[in-house]
């Protein structure tokens, strides 16, 4: 069953194809990093006008790299949320008209699903039931997954997600959007321990997280230590201890609470999915950790952490190859809830 997949809930366009007998056949993306730079973050408009220039194009492209023509295709999986409405609406109705055009199903799919089974897409596949850490820049989340469509909750952020309070406070040290991987790189050059940050709910007893108070502290400190400047100001190397202190904080708190989620649930595999997925730190420190636990963990290769059109076409594959009934309505869902999908199998 070969499926598109297009996604276009925030800022990257990703186009792909999936087949369930051979896996991902091809793929493309256009990230608009470049274009929302000079704004210090996303601006909405601006990212729905670029999905309706990208998507066809990229759609053409992958489809000719795969040596597959339209007709191929036994259905068109696009993103239906969570993200920005006016960014959904773009990939929502060039998936549901190219699907009526070739009559075949239209399968919408929840962005974080797509996430959360991305590392199916590698070798070796993890096997179900896992738990899944889901570490975006909306979200950071922890599930008990027993198949397709069965997530049970664990633990959510009270507040800011990880992904989120990388952001903020690489902005507030001044460093260029998008700012997790630009401040996990400065973190590379900090000096382990030469300053100190809380780690937010790591007794809490719960699976749950909260990240904007590291953000707080990291601003207090810079201003104490700007005596009162602006924190962007801050020497590179003291920026740069910063950073390290605060990835390692968000660390601690991630593995700390992945590995209590496999006590809770007796689970042995946990899935780690989504942006921050692709932080060095975070994978090293995991690995070594659920490792010495006899336990196992996957991860998305780097290129499917972040967001593309692969898990989406993944998702749209496994949900069609599973049967069900699909129209040509479509709405999207700027917000929505990971646990309220359908499942699939049971
Ligand atoms: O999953 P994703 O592409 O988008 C959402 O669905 O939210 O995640 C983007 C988030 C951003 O907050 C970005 O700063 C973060 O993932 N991120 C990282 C790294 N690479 C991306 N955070 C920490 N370290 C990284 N290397
Ligand atoms: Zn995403």
């Amino acid at each position: 069953m070969l499926v598109l997949g297009i996604e276009t809930s925030c800022d990257e366009t990703g186009v792909a194809v999936y087949d369930t007998a051979r896996g991902l056949v091809a793929h493309a993306l256009h990230s608009q990093v470049a274009m929302h730079r000079d704004f210090g973050g996303v601006v909405p408009e601006l990212a729905s006008r670029d999905h309706v220039r990208r998507v066809v194009p990229l759609a053409e492209r992958v489809l000719g790299e795969a040596g597959l023509a339209l007709a191929d295709l036994d259905g068109v999986a696009y993103t239906q949320g969570p993200g920005l409405a006016g960014a959904l609406l773009v990939g929502a109705g060039v998936a549901t008209a190219l699907a009526y055009a070739l009559r075949i199903p239209a399968v919408p799919v929840h962005h974080l699903e797509g996430h959360l089974l991305s590392p199916l897409l590698g070798q070796p596949r993890p096997e179900f039931p896992f738990v899944a850490l889901l570490v975006s820049g909306g979200h950071s989340q922890l599930f008990d997954v027993a198949g397709v469509g069965r997530y049970r909750l664990l633990g959510d952020t009270l507040d800011d997600a990880a992904g989120e309070a990388f952001d903020k406070t690489a902005k507030l040290l001044g460093l260029p959007y998008p700012g997790g991987p630009a401040l996990a790189a400065l973190a590379e050059a900090g000096v382990p321990g030469a300053v100190k940050l809380p780690r937010p709910m790591l007794s809490s007893g719960d699976l749950d997280f909260s990240f904007s108070g590291l953000k707080t502290a990291v601003l207090t400190l810079a201003r104490k230590e700007a005596s009162g400047a602006a924190p962007d100001t801050l020497a590179p190397a003291r920026k740069a201890d910063i950073a390290r202190e605060f990835q390692q904080a968000v660390v601690d708190v991630l593995v700390a609470k992945s590995v209590a989620a496999l006590a809770t649930t007796g689970r042995r595999r946990l899935v780690v999915a989504g942006g921050v997925g692709a932080n060095r730190d975070l994978r090293a420190r995991l690995t070594a950790t659920v490792r010495a636990r006899d336990g196992e963990v996957y991860f998305p290769d780097l290129a499917f952490c972040t967001d593309n059109g692969a898990m989406i076409a993944l998702v749209g594959a496994l949900r069609l190859a599973a049967g069900g009934a699909f129209d040509y309505s479509f709405v999207v869902r700027p917000r929505w809830d990971l646990a309220s999908v359908a499942p699939v199998g049971v």
